[in-house]
């Protein structure tokens, strides 16, 4: 059975390389810049792959690691999410605020049916990696930052009392949301690619309390307004669990051999780009060495989607369809050198941009233009494998009419 969310992230992937062309050229001002968009740009990354991808896999994660059988796909939850996601297409360009609240209910819909598919399997939990508590707190999350990014353009932050909307919905969705996800992506992928657990179940289960009451802080900050009494210790939470897993990772990685392919690179240097913000935080919030605040909050998202979730979705997302879309019991890591530079790079000019004022839109413009051959890299990676799948399929079709 081809998994429909899978074939979804790699459609989303290919029109993200699209939309990295349209920043490059509006940065070297030949076409100008259209609204709505910026949007477009980290949605199709965070909403098109990202969430696709976790929806198409998570529920066959659990069930596998508790010896359950594989839950058949979902299509009420398939049908809200993809409903949800062209209405948002539609509506956040157009700022048409129908379709900004049916597009985020929808998702928020589908994000529920989710997170009870994955409590009502079945199986044996302790035989789990403990990865479904990292999954469902990190969808709880998500159904946060819904909420919150609904309701941004369509003007129900100040009935919820929401201090500075746009930053709680950011990290909502990336402390909490993508954060969680990717870090029980690592437990349950970790054992297939070297054969050992990432970690001893007790420290699993610190790094998952760090993070979730973590996020809890960096999210409530914001929605206090920028109270740091809550800021402060969710962010030294959130950064021990992310330094430690990172730890963990490098290590597991580096003894079995597999900083020799670029996955691996890709998989721990994404996590650069979640750190650099963190480490430049304490420099804005106590206003030492005339950091660029505004600047930092506007830009640095482009460098965290496309630095940090799109470095991780290169080398998962191959990875991903090879398992299962074509049911390769050798499925690896994606990306290749080509790819590790270019979205490393890109993701430092964009930093860069930051700082060298005078040159930001040329070092912009180069940024988008490394990004999105990084993204096609991706693309054709992980269409490649997609395309023999679905020839797969077609063909055994064929044989049986
Ligand atoms: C129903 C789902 C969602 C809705 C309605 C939504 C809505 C929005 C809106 C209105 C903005 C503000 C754009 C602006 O002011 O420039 C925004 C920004 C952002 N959202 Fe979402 N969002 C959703 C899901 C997500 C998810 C799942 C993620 C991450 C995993 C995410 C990450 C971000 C980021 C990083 C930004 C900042 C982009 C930038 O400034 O460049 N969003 N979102």
């Amino acid at each position: 059975m081809l998994n429909p969310y899978l074939l979804m992230s790699v459609f989303y992937l290919a029109v993200a390389v699209l939309v990295a062309l349209d920043a490059a050229l509006t940065s070297f001002n030949v076409i100008p810049w259209a609204v709505g968009l910026p949007w477009l740009r980290a949605h199709f990354i965070t909403l098109g792959v990202l969430t696709e991808s976790a929806f198409g896999v998570l529920p066959a994660f659990v069930a596998g690691r508790r010896g359950a059988e594989t839950p058949a796909t979902r299509w009420d939850i398939w049908l809200l999410l993809n409903a949800g996601l062209v209405m948002l297409l539609v509506g956040i360009p157009s700022v048409n605020a129908a379709l900004i609240i049916t597009g985020g209910t929808l998702i928020f819909a589908a994000v529920l049916l989710l997170i009870g598919q994955l409590r009502g399997i079945g199986g044996e939990p302790s035989r789990g990696t403990g990865s479904a508590k990292f999954y469902l707190s990190g969808l709880v999350y998500l159904l946060v930052g819904i909420l919150i990014g609904t309701g941004l353009w369509v003007g129900w932050s100040e009935p919820l009392r929401i201090g500075v909307p746009k930053e709680a919905h950011i990290h909502a969705n990336s402390w909490g949301f993508a954060s969680l996800v990717f870090a029980g992506l690592l437990v349950d992928l970790l054992p297939a690619l070297t054969g050992k657990p990432l970690a001893s179940r007790r420290a699993l289960g610190a790094i998952f309390w760090a993070m979730t009451l973590g996020a809890l802080g960096l999210v409530l900050g914001p929605w206090l307004g920028g109270n740091l009494v809550v800021t402060v210790p969710g962010l030294v939470l959130h950064l021990s669990a992310t330094v430690a897993l990172l730890i963990l990772l490098a290590r597991a990685l580096r003894s079995h051999g597999l900083f020799a392919r670029a996955g691996a690179w890709h998989l721990t240097l994404s996590y650069a780009w979640i750190l650099l913000p963190v480490l430049v935080a304490p420099l804005i919030i106590l206003n030492i060495g005339n950091m660029p605040g505004a600047d930092i909050e506007a830009t640095a998202p482009q460098a965290l989607i496309y630095g940090w979730m799109g470095q991780f979705l290169f080398a998962i997302l191959p990875y991903f369809a090879a398992a299962w879309l074509l049911r390769d019991p050798q499925a690896r890591l994606g990306g290749n050198w080509l790819s590790l530079i270019a979205v490393n790079l890109g993701s430092a000019l964009i930093w860069a941009g930051i700082f060298l004022v005078d040159l930001r839109n040329p070092l912009h413009a180069a940024a988008y233009v490394l990004l999105g051959a990084a993204l096609l890299a991706a693309v054709r990676e992980a269409g490649v494998i997609t395309l023999a799948a679905l020839r797969r399929a077609e063909q055994g079709v064929a044989r049986t009419t």
